[in-house]
């Protein structure tokens, strides 16, 4: 456990005593107030039920808070009823708010559109009335698989709208894990694109959908394709139906169908420490509850007066709970960008700021370690000034990088939210307020009002300040995850067991002397690249599907700019030994099998490098160590080897990695 927390840069931080308090005048008109901390402990289900009442519009207004009778699976709001929808688009029409832009979109060849809420509330009633005639009703899945385009919120709002539960899966995973979600979840429909622009050239997403369901037989209908590259695709009648054809020929009104609270709004697939991608599912009334409530609060959202911009991509559950629900049940206005923030040139975001007067910011680390990079001088030739509050999320922070945000994109003035969640709280659960909290550099601080973490030691004892240990739950809130689609065992052995009862996030984490929170990063088998998770044995297994593969070994290894780097080891079969001339990191070997883990994930689970060996350091048992590969792969001296079934085996890989260069 310990040597599992062991990370070195973070540790040695935790005497950070810069503090940035926000300035009197953010303090006075923040939404949130120092005395919310004490309104939601001294009745935190009240607190609950108020942000429920106030935040969101029911259909039936529910009565009962929290059932926790059947934990680990929760019961918010239960016998409420709502549309998400409707919470998210018609009431603010209603409210006279149809002519507030909604969505500011970016294409990346720069092309634009501007959507407000009454224009979003006839396209996706378009949208649900053709899902309606395409057969889809309350509770069928569908799969969404689109670039960052507006279609992708509609469409996700559009099922919503009718009950329909969605599977967003992110346009750059392969066709193979398209096709693995798309049967797990058995999906009626799939929305997709012909493509979309990336790094300044069109390219495909159809095909990958062809390719997917053509593996197998699945339960999907029909394929409604957006139109938005005009790129060629191949068709099959009956089956696909361009997007424009199904939404022209459907009415632009559409009643929401109200939903039970625990009506479940989506499916998202995340890596877990299995190869199986883990379906999460989240409901509807606690999880945009929580959506709205942290929204508002974090971001300190002022509807009528910010431009608010999350450049997570919908595929991944920052976008399904910031760029989706979040925002539009708040009424804000928001930027949607299509593309990457180098084309076509290193400023582009900058200019998007500058363009759109971008108030608040929420991005992830890599990000700003990438910009850190390229310079100051590219952000310095932008008018930043419209910024008032910046976000980061997905990874650690380290103070170098914080520092560097608050300075550089935020005149020195602009409080940072560093915001700790994963797909399965749903929403945001440890973080600064904007007006209240004196921020620290790398530090996500403290659990918002109504949210309850601690760090507890392995005996599952509370560690207290100055400790360290794992990040736990102990008490449920209202966006947790309500199961693991399908694998109920595996809801409750993967959250619930380390510790019975209580939810273990998987993380390390330590408090320092003044009672903050510093996140360690994962304990398990579970790895973050560029604030992407990814599984190990999710890599290792793609590794060993590969013909030439006998087995195979994957590690996170610390990164620079990505926080960390899949460093694969594998053994090759006799033959491919035999094929290869040499098998350095520049051999066909190893050129192909990174290819090949692309095909299978997609492109982000790419090793960084991949080392092929002879022996993989076992335990006497057969067990991998992978915290020995770990070591090698970080440049570190070799930890203990004396549980390894054979020792020399350290020796051989060390100097087998110091040999090979790294790869792009
Ligand atoms: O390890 C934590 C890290 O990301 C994991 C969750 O990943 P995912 O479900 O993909 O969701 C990412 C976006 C919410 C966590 O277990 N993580 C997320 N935010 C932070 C973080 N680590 C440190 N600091 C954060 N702010």
């Amino acid at each position: 456990m310990t040597e599992q927390l062991g990370n070195p840069t973070l540790e040695n931080l935790l005497t950070e005593t810069r503090a940035f308090p926000p300035s009197p005048e953010l303090a006075a008109q923040a939404n949130a107030q120092p005395e919310i901390y004490d309104r939601a402990s001294t009745d935190r289900l009240g607190f609950w039920a108020e942000q429920a009442r106030s935040l969101l519009t029911w259909s039936t207004p529910f009565t009962e808070v929290l059932d926790f009778s059947d934990a680990p699976r929760a019961r918010w709001f239960g016998d409420g009823q709502l549309n998400a929808t409707y919470n998210a688009v018609d009431r603010h029409v209603e409210a006279g708010n149809g002519d507030r832009v909604a969505i500011l979109f970016e294409g990346e060849p720069g092309d634009t559109r501007s959507i407000t809420y009454a224009e979003l509330q006839r396209e996706v009633s378009r949208a649900a009335n053709a899902l309606g005639t395409l057969g889809v009703t309350t509770g069928d899945r569908v799969a969404i698989y689109l670039p960052m385009i507006p279609e992708a919120v509609i469409a996700m709002l559009a099922c919503a709208r009718i009950g329909a539960t969605h599977s967003v899966v992110f346009g750059g995973f392969s066709a193979e894990a398209l096709f693995s979600r798309i049967i797990d979840a058995d999906a009626k429909v799939v929305i997709t694109s012909d493509g979309g622009y990336r790094r300044g050239r069109a390219s495909a997403l159809k095909p990958a959908v062809d390719e997917a369901l053509a593996k197998g037989e699945t339960t999907v209908t029909n394929v409604l394709v957006v139109r938005r590259t005009g790129q060629e695709v191949d068709w099959t009648a009956g089956r696909d139906i361009w997007w424009d054809d199904a939404l022209a020929a459907e009415p632009d009104t559409h009643l929401p169908v109200p939903v039970d609270a625990e009506h479940p709004l989506f499916i998202l697939y995340t890596s877990g420490t299995t190869g199986k991608p883990k379906g999460i599912l989240h409901t509807t009334g606690g999880y945009l509850t929580q959506c709205a409530y942290t929204h508002l609060n974090v971001f300190d959202l002022k509807p009528e007066t910010d431009v608010y911009w999350c450049t997570a991509d919908i595929g991944w559950v920052t976008g399904h709970s910031y760029v989706t629900y979040g925002p539009l049940i708040n009424g804000a206005t928001q930027l949607l960008y299509e593309g990457t923030p180098d084309t076509p040139h290193k400023g582009r975001w900058w200019e998007l700021v500058q363009k759109y007067g971008v108030t608040i910011l929420y991005t992830a680390p890599t990000a700003i370690r990438t910009c850190m990079k390229w310079g100051e001088d590219v952000p310095d030739q932008f008018d930043l000034s419209s910024l008032r509050i910046l976000g980061s999320v997905g990874e650690p922070i380290n103070p170098e990088a914080w520092m560097w945000y608050r300075r550089v994109i935020g005149a020195d003035r602009t409080p940072i939210v560093d915001t700790w969640w994963q797909t399965e709280t749903g929403a945001i659960m440890i973080s600064p307020l904007p007006g209240v909290t004196a921020t620290k550099p790398g530090s996500a601080q403290v659990p918002l009002p109504g949210i309850v973490a601690d760090i507890w030691n392995d005996a599952g004892e509370p560690v207290g300040k100055g400790g360290g240990g794992y990040l736990v739950l102990p008490e449920p809130w209202p966006a947790m995850l309500r199961g693991i689609w399908g694998d109920e065992q595996r809801f409750k052995d993967t959250y619930w067991a380390r510790f019975p009862g209580i939810y273990f996030a998987g993380d390390g984490a330590k408090y320092d002397d003044d009672g903050d929170i510093w996140l360690l990063g994962r304990v398990d088998d579970v790895m973050n690249v560029s604030g992407h998770r990814l599984s190990t044995t999710e890599i290792e297994s793609a590794l060993v599907s590969h013909p030439s593969v006998a087995e195979a070994a994957v590690v996170g290894a610390s990164d620079d700019t990505t926080g960390q780097a899949v460093v694969a080891f594998v053994i090759l079969r006799g033959e491919a030994v035999g094929r290869a001339d040499e098998v350095g990191e520049g051999s066909d070997v190893v050129a192909e099998l990174r290819n090949h883990v692309a095909k299978q994930i997609g492109p982000i689970a790419k090793p960084r490098s991949i080392l092929v060996v002879a022996e993989l350091p076992k335990t006497r048992s057969g067990k991998i160590m992978r915290r020995l590969l770990r070591d090698v792969a970080e440049h570190r001296p070799v930890g203990d080897v004396t549980t390894l079934a054979d020792n020399s085996v350290m020796d051989l890989i060390s100097s087998g990695l110091n040999a090979a260069p790294a790869a792009d």
